[in-house]
């Protein structure tokens, strides 16, 4: 093991030392009973008060944290899956991407360590460094001279935070430039890679395998509900990071486990034949991208998520409701989501749209720019 990251075994031996160390145990709920490693229990460990609904089955929600009877045995498979998707030793699924970057991020850094972290990165990387005892500081999005800059400051470590694909903007970061200077200043990396993953890289491994450096990533964090189209979120890992936070992760030790039955979905998503989509994908993007511009919109992202930018928010919500009124809807996005005085229309292409929808919307797009006096 590399010596930087000796302190994650360290906080794993105090935690064993002190007879506080937790393990997973997988199981299946049914009724009153809990089957753990092939032996039916009576289930005292519930939080099922009322018992409601003992028709329905997909299978009975377990109603209980991971740490205690909530840890169905769908998971097993799905981490398995997605650390090698990952290319990592393990992975941890939470309920939500919002509550892996909390979980990831609060888990890692420490009172004298820094957090640097893009500017556009997404809220719940915010609230997890709001949440988190490091010192943290803002570069400049995507810019690198600022971000060496900034990684020059002493800390007992330093975590590099980003996304991968920008929910807002559409763009990448610059990944194979972000791993050199981390490598070079001996910093950490966490990827949140929410819509990069699964979309892009070499069967959809996402972000860091699109510029070749996923081995240079230290964790990653992703969401299964963009798209897989599932629900829930995860974070991938060593083996020694995923252990530490089963042991201290507040926002996975410390709320009800996601139901297995959505495990299962995103499991049978993710094993579906993803490739054929990917390909779409990528042609309808190409097309919609390349008919704003051709109307004469200015168009630099390269990915699925496609950003207007009109700048004033008033603006902006007419925009939006002059779409919404030809039968379009893509939201206004405004402060503070993104910066005051850059608020926008976000367009995210998905296989839903035929090339006929993309066309009539280009022609709905072309009026729009026009009344309003972009094009
Ligand atoms: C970059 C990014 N990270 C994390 C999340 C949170 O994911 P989830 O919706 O699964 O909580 C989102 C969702 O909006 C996101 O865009």
């Amino acid at each position: 093991m590399k010596p930087r990251t000796r302190f994650i075994n360290e906080r794993l031996r105090q935690i064993k030392k002190a007879n506080l160390y937790r393990t997973l145990v997988y199981n299946k709920v049914s009724g009153p009973y809990i089957t753990i490693q092939g032996k039916r229990l009576v289930n005292l460990s519930s939080n099922d008060y009322l018992g409601l609904d003992t028709t329905y089955k997909p299978s009975q929600i377990q109603s209980s944290s991971r740490l205690i009877a909530g840890n169905d045995m769908s998971f097993k498979k799905l981490e398995s899956n997605l650390a090698h998707h990952k290319s990592k030793n393990s992975a941890l699924v939470f309920p939500t991407g919002y509550m892996a970057n909390l979980g990831a991020i609060s888990i890692l850094t420490q009172k004298n360590d820094l957090i640097l972290s893009d500017e556009f990165n997404h809220a719940s990387i915010i609230d997890a460094c709001r949440l988190s005892h490091a010192k943290k500081t803002i570069y400049k999005h995507n810019d690198m001279l600022h971000l060496e800059k900034k990684l020059r400051k002493k800390a007992q470590r330093k975590f590099v935070i980003t996304e991968g694909i920008f929910s807002m903007n559409g763009d990448f970061a610059k990944l194979d430039e972000i791993t050199k200077l981390c490598q070079e200043n001996n910093a950490f990396l966490l990827l949140d890679d929410a819509h990069g993953d699964f979309v892009v890289g070499k069967d959809g491994k996402g972000s860091a395998d699109h510029f070749r450096v996923a081995k240079n990533v230290d964790i990653y964090t992703s969401s299964l509900s963009k798209a897989l189209g599932a629900f829930g979120g995860y974070i991938a890992a060593s083996k020694e990071i995923i252990d530490l936070a089963v042991n201290t992760s507040r926002p996975f030790i410390y709320t009800s486990a996601l139901p297995g039955f959505l495990a299962d979905f995103a499991l049978k998503r993710f094993l579906s034949n993803r490739e054929k989509n990917r390909h779409e994908l990528e042609k309808k993007t190409r097309q919609f991208r390349k008919g704003l511009q051709s109307i004469g919109y200015k168009i630099e992202s390269p990915s699925q998520i496609i950003p207007i930018i009109i700048g004033d928010e008033k603006n902006t919500l007419e925009f939006g409701k002059y779409l919404r009124n030809n039968g379009i809807f893509a939201q206004p996005i405004r402060y503070p989501t993104v910066n005051l005085g850059s608020a926008r229309i976000r367009i995210s292409v998905t296989n839903w749209l035929s090339e006929d929808i993309i066309s009539e919307s280009l022609g709905i797009f072309e009026k729009a720019g026009k009344k309003f006096g972009i094009l």
